[in-house]
């Protein structure tokens, strides 16, 4: 896989993705209406994405975006999203590091978080998926040790949500949102989320949210998830299985039990990442 490094963070080798669209990334004028959803790959980004969307916009329709080409600034870069209008829902992969200021005082952000097994899991599918990676013949066995090296683009799961968590624990302008809990009670989820934006919508408003942001709702939209300019034929695209403890069917006892020793060492030295709850036994 060819990434770009920039401050010690590999970025993904994304047709179109330089050097100088992350070096822009400071230049970024952020908007007090802007909502970010920030986090590391695979951990439902496609899913608030579109609850957001409609949450903002007060219109129940899925966008059904090919690729989310407001995921500034992972494959698009200030040109192309100063345009849009406002309000915009923004999405990131970046660390603090690389994450513009002036949008972490002025946006709303929302850091979403999956369980580690599961996201990995669902990297794996990604990377295999879509064409320019050329990963087609990459193995679940080979995957595993550059995740728990912290060597895959976006860096290390336990970095990336601890300086995440830390920075936005308690501040008023940010919501930290687990995966699991919108599997669990999408509707209460979404009413969550709803009072965060400050935004008002009636209860039939929520309902229709929460009916289009189903799995099965958005995996039936023709272009979300399944371009064919980006995914391999035989890939199910974004929208694979959207399940909380898929990993149980790829991971090995050993495997396992290697991932909860690093976890579980790692952990200790977290505050924020710890407090999450995830369970590694
Ligand atoms: P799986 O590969 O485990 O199926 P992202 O949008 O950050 O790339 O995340 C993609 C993951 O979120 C995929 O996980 C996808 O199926 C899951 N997902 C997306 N929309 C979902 C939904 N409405 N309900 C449940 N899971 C969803």
């Amino acid at each position: 896989i060819t990434m770009i490094e920039h401050s010690g963070f590999h970025w993904p080798l994304f047709p179109g993705l330089s050097q100088r669209l992350v070096e822009d990334l400071a230049q970024f004028k952020a908007r007090p209406d802007d909502t970010w959803i920030i986090n590391w790959p695979k951990s439902g980004t496609h899913w608030c994405w579109e609850i957001c969307c409609m949450l903002v916009s007060g219109k129940a329709e899925l966008l059904q975006q090919s690729k989310v080409t407001a995921m500034y600034p992972d494959c698009a870069g200030n040109a192309e999203v100063e345009p849009i209008p406002s309000p915009r829902v923004l999405n990131t992969h970046a660390t603090p590091d690389n994450f513009p200021k002036e949008a972490l005082e002025k946006s709303k952000l929302i850091y979403t978080v999956r369980h580690p097994k599961d996201a990995v899991v669902s990297y794996f599918h990604h990377t295999k998926g879509i064409k320019f990676y050329d990963y087609e013949r990459g193995t679940w066995a080979g995957f595993l040790p550059v995740f728990l090296e912290g060597k895959n683009e976006y860096g290390d799961w336990i970095n990336h949500t601890e300086s995440w968590l830390s920075l936005l624990d308690g501040k008023p302008n940010a919501l930290i949102l687990k995966f699991e809990d919108l599997k669990k009670d999408l509707r209460k989820e979404v009413q969550h989320i709803a009072e965060f934006l400050e935004v008002s919508r009636s209860d039939e408003f929520y309902d229709d949210v929460t009916r289009l942001c189903s799995f099965d709702s958005m995996k039936e939209g023709k272009l979300s998830g399944k371009d064919s300019d980006v995914w391999r034929a035989e890939s199910p695209g974004v929208f694979r299985k959207g399940e909380s403890g898929d990993w149980k069917r790829h991971f090995t006892v050993a495997q396992n039990e290697e991932f909860n020793r690093h976890f579980n060492e790692r952990l200790k030295d977290t505050i924020y990442a710890k407090k999450i709850g995830y369970e590694f036994l």
